[in-house]
Formats: structure tokens, C-alpha cells, sequence
């Protein structure tokens, strides 16, 4: 049956990679297995109001207003997005949408918006799916929002649920997939679930390299073998790191990740430098700090200038002193956000 006119409002969360997602295959089938904390307060929140058609139609019609504004140029990848994922949700060709969707972000703060955005998108579809079928467990409305979430943006099927998230087949971890994200099957000691994300806003510049194009660079990569393999490692290393809280063995793994994702994208032809000076000189000053005070301050980076700052909750105030002391100078109209290890999507 048709469902009548209605609509469902999801906040879902951003994330941040400790193990990169960096190279893919065909319709965001990772090369290697990632995972990454959800964060609480970076978040897309989408309002998915849906209107019964006449006649289901393949080509999905949607407006799309973003900060309440029409925003066109959002249309192709969205279009893309109801292409990819139609066969599996074929009921959203009853109906038309109007999606309003904002972010508690800054706009153009070179954070990505997608992985949230994709995410709060693809748990409107499944309400809708909930809505027609409401026997849907939990289990299946979260793997098949991340799974359609993932084909929006690979990154986006970690922004479903909290606190840490794995998504890609790895040997050591029967229940991983490539085609949806876990909530990791690891027993994380409490120290990382109270852990804390500044994300310092370095260069608030337009990416100057898509994430599908980053992706790209990954086929024909001399250095692509190698860096799926040490992937691979560092998230058995990570995954018992974080059972046993080894904060020593989390920083070094982190921030190898980190410097291995630019590393990529140095290597790669053509060839890409996405950090800053800025970014260069909050590392320095992050060490510096380490050396001095014995801080668990570390940092990792996405695949852009900004520099995120992770540290546990009981280091907070020496943390948060250091930075307004230290490193604010070095963003952008001083500006940086207060995250934090969150709990995955909410409706609204
Ligand atoms: O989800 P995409 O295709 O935008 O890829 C994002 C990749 C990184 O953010 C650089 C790393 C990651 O794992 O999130």
C-alpha cells in the first residue's frame, strides 16, 4: 500500500576516521576495512517530507533547501544518491520529497558534510520503510540505513550509530562488511568512549580534492598495496588497543594513520599537498606539548587542512588551556568546534 503524505526529521552524526578509508572499488566498496569514532556534535539534521504520486515514476522528484534556502546544486549528487540506491528501496518511487537539511556546523568550515548529510538521508528513507513495514528490527533498520547510507558516500555508513564504528571486511572480524558499518565488536576500554574531538578550523577553503577523486588516485598507486596491508595492521593493532586503553600505542597508530592519508595523496599522480603551514605548526606544537607535560593530546587529520585534536575527557582542562593558549592563533578567525565521542543518529 501507499503510505499518505508525512515526513521524519533524523539528526545524524559526523565521524572521524582513526583508520582511513582511502581507495575504493566500484560503488563504495572499500579497499580496506576503516573505523572511526561518531562524534556528537557535528551533525547534519534533515527534515524528509514525502507526498504520494499518481504513478510511482524511476526518476525521483525532490526540492532541496538547505539552511532553508533552495539549493540546486545539491540536486545532482542527491539524484545520484536515489539512482544508486532505488533497487533496494523501490517504494520511494510512490512518492516525492522535500528535504530541508542544515548543519550545526559553519558552512564552508572544510568539514565534510557528506557522511552526516548521506546519513540523515538514508534513515528518512528507512523510517519510511519502517512506516510500511513496522515488524523492521533495529538490527536491519540500522545495517540497511548505513548500507544505503554507503552509497551515498562510503564514509557515511559509519554515521549511523555510535560510539566507535568499523566498516569493511577485515580477516580478524567475522560480522565486518564491506557493504555496511558495525558498531566495532571490540570491548573498548571507557577511557575511548568519553574521548574528546577539537577540531581546530586551520583552512575553511573548498576541498581542493573530492573525496571520489582522492579515491581515484588510489588505482595505479605505486605505494596502494602496501598501504591496504598496513590499513589492515594498524586496525588489529587499534582494535586491541582500545580494549586494553593503551593510550601510548592509540596515539602512535592514530596519527601514523593520519600522516599516511596525505602520504597518499603526496605520492599520488597528479600529486596533492591538502596540508597548511597551520596544519604543520599545530602538529609541532602538539608534540612540543606531549614532550612537556606528558599529555595524551594527539591529533589526526581528514583529507584537508583542519586539524582535529583528540584527548581523554580527564585531560579536558590542561587540553582546552593549551589550545586557547596555543594553537587557536593558528585558525582561521580563531575558530574551532568542541566535539566529542557521541551516540549516533537521533530522530527528531
Ligand atoms: O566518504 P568519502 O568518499 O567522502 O571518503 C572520506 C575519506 C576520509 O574522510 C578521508 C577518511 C575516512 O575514512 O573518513
Amino acid at each position: 500500500h501507499t503510505l499518505e503524505a508525512g515526513k521524519f526529521t533524523w539528526q545524524a552524526p559526523s565521524n572521524i576516521a582513526l583508520v582511513k578509508y582511502w581507495g575504493k572499488e566500484d560503488i563504495q566498496i572499500p579497499k580496506n576495512a576503516s573505523i572511526s569514532f561518531t562524534l556528537d556534535h557535528c551533525a547534519t539534521t534533515t527534515t524528509f517530507s514525502f507526498t504520494p504520486r499518481d504513478q510511482a515514476q524511476n526518476e525521483i522528484e525532490f526540492d532541496i533547501y538547505f539552511e532553508g534556502k533552495k539549493a540546486e546544486n545539491f540536486k545532482p549528487k542527491i539524484s545520484t544518491f536515489f539512482d544508486r540506491i532505488v533497487e533496494y528501496v523501490p517504494f520511494i518511487r510512490n512518492y516525492s520529497y522535500t528535504i530541508d537539511t542544515s548543519n550545526s556546523f559553519p558552512h564552508s568550515s572544510g568539514i565534510a558534510s557528506s557522511a552526516s548529510g548521506m546519513a540523515a538521508l538514508a534513515l528518512g528513507i528507512m523510517s519510511i520503510e519502517r512506516k510500511l513495514n513496522p515488524g523492521l528490527t533495529d538490527d536491519y533498520f540500522n545495517k540497511k540505513a548505513s548500507f544505503l547510507a554507503r552509497l551515498g558516500s562510503g564514509s557515511a555508513s559509519r554515521s549511523i550509530e555510535g560510539k566507535l564504528i568499523m566498516w569493511g571486511e577485515h580477516p580478524r572480524f567475522i560480522d565486518s562488511s564491506d557493504l555496511y558499518g558495525i558498531k566495532a565488536p571490540i570491548e573498548v576500554a571507557p577511557l575511548f568512549n568519553t574521548y574528546h574531538d577539537c577540531i581546530l578550523l586551520v583552512d575553511k577553503g573548498q576541498k581542493q580534492v573530492s573525496s571520489s577523486v582522492g579515491h581515484g588516485l588510489m588505482h595505479d598507486h605505486p605505494f596502494a598495496a602496501s598501504r591496504f596491508r598496513q590499513a589492515e595492521e594498524h586496525l588489529t593493532r587499534l582494535a586491541k588497543v582500545l580494549s586494553t586503553g593503551d593510550v601510548e600505542q592509540f596515539i602512535q597508530i592514530v596519527e601514523s594513520e593520519a600522516l599516511s592519508l596525505h602520504a597518499m595523496m603526496m605520492s599520488s599522480q597528479p600529486y596533492f599537498i591538502l596540508m597548511r603551514p597551520h596544519t604543520l605548526e599545530v602538529i609541532q606544537k602538539i608534540w612540543q606539548f606531549r614532550k612537556d607535560t606528558g599529555s595524551s593530546v594527539c591529533f589526526t587529520l581528514d583529507a584537508g587542512a583542519n586539524v582535529h585534536v583528540l584527548f581523554p575527557d580527564n585531560e579536558q582542562e590542561q587540553v582546552y588551556e593549551f589550545i586557547k593558549n596555543e594553537l587557536v592563533g593558528y585558525c582561521e578567525n580563531g575558530q574551532y568546534i568542541r566535539d566529542k565521542v557521541g551516540n549516533g543518529a537521533k530522530m527528531r
